[in-house]
């Protein structure tokens, strides 16, 4: 891959938008390539993910001004669900995904750190919808997702102002659970990344599918999706497992892997 590189670390799986020149802007070739980097993860080996923007300066500065300036509607329209397919594919992995926001997230850039499950950034983060100074709409979900996540008062207030907002605002407006030093960026994702693996697969996934799905019902349905993933959950051999090792009065006792079983 030339813009995307996948590393494996125990459990976890490393995804880096690397295209620094342009920092790490999203053009149609990174669009595919993040489509075939999650397609050919190990879903039997990997149990969470973390996005990452290579550099120090930017997670991703959006989608590629240069490549969209000449669209026609049609291809506009093309371009957006290009990336609208690939976020959505995020968004309903399988498993967790953790953006670790280095620098930079404009436009595309905050529309994909909205697409992952849990958002921790570093100080020299920036976020913003700007894309009404460029004469477009966010075309990248960020309508969608920016309004679920801070709410549609301060959401408008981002996108018709394009106004960038900094770390420390991200976490007042609950963007972001935290913020570290950029040093520490990566070892704190890993850590949280490593803290989701350890926990039983099948139930996290489960947890997973169940707050996205019962966040598009309403709540007579929500709890009954919540259910049956609930009860899925005792024909795994890790329920058994894991609750047998905590009824069991043996205080030698020393808890094993969940098998993903
Ligand atoms: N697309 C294409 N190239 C980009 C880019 C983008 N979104 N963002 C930065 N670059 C390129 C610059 O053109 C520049 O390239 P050259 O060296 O070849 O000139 C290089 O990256 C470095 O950028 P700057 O020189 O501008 O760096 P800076 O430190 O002065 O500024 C910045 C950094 C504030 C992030 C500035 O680059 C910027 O404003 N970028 C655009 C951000 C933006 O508007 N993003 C939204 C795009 S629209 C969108 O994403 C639509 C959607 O919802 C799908």
């Amino acid at each position: 891959m030339e813009f995307v590189l996948y590393e494996v670390k125990g459990q976890v799986g490393i995804i880096t938008i690397s295209r620094e020149k342009a920092l790490n802007a999203l053009n149609s070739t990174v669009l595919e390539e993040l489509d075939k980097t999650l397609d050919g993860v190990d879903l039997n080996e990997i149990r969470c993910l973390i996005l990452t923007g290579a550099g120090e300066k930017s997670f991703v500065a959006g989608a590629d001004i240069g490549e969209m300036s000449t669209l026609t509607k049609a291809e506009g329209e093309a371009f957006g669900k290009k990336g609208n397919d690939v976020f959505r594919k995020l968004e309903t992995f399988p498993i967790p995904v953790i953006a670790a926001v280095n620098g930079f997230a404009l436009g595309g850039g905050c529309e994909i750190s909205m697409s992952c499950d849990i958002r921790i950034c570093s100080e020299n983060a920036v976020f913003g919808q700007p894309e009404v100074g460029l004469g477009i709409t966010p075309g990248f979900g960020g309508t969608q997702r920016l309004a679920r996540l801070v709410g549609p008062g301060m959401a408008k207030q981002m996108i018709y102002t394009a106004r960038n907002i900094k770390a420390d605002e991200a976490l007042r407006i609950g963007l972001v659970n935290a913020v570290y030093p950029q040093g520490e960026l990566m070892a704190a994702a890993e850590k949280m990344a490593a803290g989701i693996a350890k926990n039983a697969p099948i139930a996290v996934r489960n947890c997973k599918k169940a707050i996205n799905d019962g966040l598009e019902a309403d709540m007579d349905d929500a709890i009954v999706i919540e259910e049956k993933l609930f009860g899925d959950c005792f024909e795994t051999e890790d329920q058994k497992y894991g609750m047998a090792f905590f009824l069991d009065k043996n205080k030698e006792k020393v808890k094993e892997p969940f098998k993903n079983a």
